[in-house]
């Protein structure tokens, strides 16, 4: 029996939401263990999600059974590595909605996603006095690669505010798209806020000035339904590790008519049609950015992360979590002296919080002790903690396999912190 009949037969209500959450807890090994001798409540799923067995299976069947290099061989082994590389890169195009699978480059993650970009499309597109617009609530993979840019060329960081809930000033995001603006680099979701973005109307906003667009999709990707083609975006990445997938790999969708025109990233084999000494020919979309040998094993795995997560539908992933974010949201506002940081009107799944005169990571650690996984610190967002006026926040950030339950440790586990330390 599929997972998903489970959920549209609802063998148990969380709360309102139909969702056979104990079932699909039955998948991820991990989550019915212990730490210091106390069941894992495991809310650091921005950081890292946690694994189904059918992830961990497919990786371990390509090392156990089909181990070979991809491209190269003549050989049975070569070809069913191939063959299974190229279906992952089939059912990634599939679940963005790309318009053709050469459109998907497979990268080591986010990080590396957009800095191919930054050194490759940015360098072509970005001079001396032009401006790269990005907004307050970026990571440091979506600040510092550009950088990096701007330094090298002599141009401009701009940056969108973002208001005290953490959204974005759309007016103030317009004002900055100026005559010098080449390029918008924008979190569709915030990994500290959880905030949403209206990033169809901000994709449409810089198209009006020609500006072209990359989206970092890493906290939207495992929650939200992506469809690259409505979005209209130019540039897309996410990250195998936090959509249930292996770690170490990721995506980079680019539309092929920019792919085709951008110089490649790194050199080496796979990603040339012939070499000489005086000429190289590179190879055509999307090998020309995948030099050298590739984490085979672990696009094989990510194809297998989106067909579970197909499986449940990202419908009824984000219903169910979108409960789960308000049950938690209620629950930890009652605690007093709790602030929770991000409260835009659209979010995702994350609750990140300081608790008056105790530091996130006496927090973290206390919690740890519970068993409670959350991470504590600046997030790689130091800039949006700077906005906030907070060194650190403590944060709590949810996936489908969490319950309500859950959430009341959590909740418990915060007031025995501020027993202990407040
Ligand atoms: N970017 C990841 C996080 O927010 C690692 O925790």
């Amino acid at each position: 029996m599929g997972i998903a009949r489970d959920v549209l037969n609802g063998t148990r209500c969380e709360r309102s939401v139909r969702f056979a959450v104990e079932k699909i807890r039955q998948d991820f090994p991990v989550l019915s263990s212990s730490v210091h001798d106390k069941p894992l409540v495991y809310l650091d799923n921005a950081a890292t999600s946690q694994k189904p067995r059918a992830v961990i299976e497919a990786e371990a069947l390509f090392y156990s059974r089909n181990c070979s290099n991809i491209h190269r061989g003549v050989h049975e082994l070569s070809e069913r590595a191939t063959k299974c590389y190229e279906d992952s890169r089939t059912k990634v195009q599939q679940f963005l909605n790309a318009r053709e699978s050469r459109e998907i480059i497979f990268v080591r993650g986010t990080t590396e996603a957009i800095n191919l970009v930054s050194n490759t499309f940015g360098r072509k597109q970005v001079g001396a006095g032009d401006e790269v617009l990005i907004t307050a609530m970026e990571h440091h993979s979506n600040i510092v690669p550009w950088q990096i840019l701007c330094e090298e060329k002599g141009a401009r960081l701009r940056v969108a505010p973002v208001n005290d809930r953490g959204e974005i000033v759309f007016e103030e995001f317009e004002k900055l798209l100026g005559a010098r603006t080449r390029f918008v680099a924008l979190v569709h979701v915030s990994n500290v806020l959880g905030t949403i973005n209206p990033v169809r109307e901000m994709i449409e906003a810089a198209h009006r000035r020609n500006v072209p667009v990359l989206l970092d999709g890493a906290q939207a990707a495992p929650h939200l339904k992506v469809d690259v083609q409505a979005l209209d975006c130019d540039f897309y990445a996410f990250s195998g590790h936090k959509l249930y997938g292996p770690t170490g790999v990721g995506v980079l969708y680019g539309k092929a008519g920019l792919l085709e025109a951008m110089p490649p990233y790194q050199g080496g084999g796979d990603m040339i049609r012939s070499v000489t000494f005086e000429k190289t020919l590179y190879n055509t979309l999307p090998y020309k950015f995948e030099a050298g040998t590739p984490n085979i094993a672990g696009s094989i795995g990510l194809g297998a992360a989106v067909d579970y997560v197909n499986e449940i539908g990202l419908e009824s992933i984000r219903a169910y979590e979108d409960e789960l974010l308000a049950y938690g949201t209620r629950a930890l506002e009652e605690i007093p002296g709790l602030r929770i940081i991000g409260t835009a009107r659209e979010k995702a799944g994350v609750i990140s919080f300081v608790i008056e005169g105790i530091h996130p990571h006496d927090v973290g650690t206390v919690l740890d002790q519970e068993g409670i996984a959350v991470r504590t610190g600046h997030h790689c967002a130091q800039p949006l903690m700077e906005r906030f006026k907070v060194p650190a926040t403590t944060r709590a950030s949810l996936a489908f396999y969490n319950t309500a339950g859950e959430i009341d440790t959590l909740a418990a586990g915060i007031r025995k912190v501020k027993d202990l330390l407040g």
